[in-house]
């Protein structure tokens, strides 16, 4: 990634990181609306979808991913940048392991993150491209540490 795209990610990341909540929200409702067996793996998955967005641990979930991906964010550009992608997404591959999400879930999950963060940040399509070759590379990081682990589909 070079520094031009770097610039471009960190600029437009300023508009969701904004209200890491709400965003990370919005990024979850799609998922679950759209693929609602991704609901069955989590404890709030008896509450009625249109009562979600007010559940705490449902809102504890989408702040924790937008912190991951700002934590992501933040180092992008630094000396030793990739080396703690590779950590940072390591162990959130990790801890989800036992989970038994399916590399199936993931994909859906970054195809709406893709979709939210163009219609939010109003991106362009080269500029779609450039988060679309960030996310790719961490779910190259992702998959890997499933494929290792040998447990997880
Ligand atoms: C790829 C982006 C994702 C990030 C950054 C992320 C991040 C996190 C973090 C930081 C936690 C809390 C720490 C832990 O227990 O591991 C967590 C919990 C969890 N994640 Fe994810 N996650 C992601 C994707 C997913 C997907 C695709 C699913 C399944 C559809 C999922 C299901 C869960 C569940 C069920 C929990 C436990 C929730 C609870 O007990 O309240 N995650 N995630």
């Amino acid at each position: 990634m070079n520094s031009d795209e770097v610039q471009l990610i960190k600029k437009t990341w300023e508009i969701p990181v904004a209200t890491p909540t709400d965003s990370g929200a919005a990024i979850l409702m799609q998922l679950f609306t759209r693929y609602p067996s991704n609901l069955e793996k989590f404890p709030f998955r008896d509450v009625p979808l249109e009562e979600l967005s007010g559940n705490s641990r449902f809102r504890a979930h989408a702040g924790r991913i937008i912190r991951v991906f700002d934590e992501s964010i933040q180092v992008l550009g630094q000396d030793g940048d990739l080396q703690k992608l590779d950590e940072i997404w390591t162990k959130v591959a990790t801890t989800h392991i036992p989970r038994q999400i399916s590399k199936e879930s993931y994909n859906q999950l970054k195809g709406i993150i893709l979709e939210i963060l163009t219609a939010a940040c109003s991106l362009n399509e080269s500029q779609a491209a450039v988060w679309a070759k960030l996310l790719d590379h961490i779910y190259d990081i992702i998959f890997k540490a499933i494929d290792d682990d040998g447990n997880a589909k």
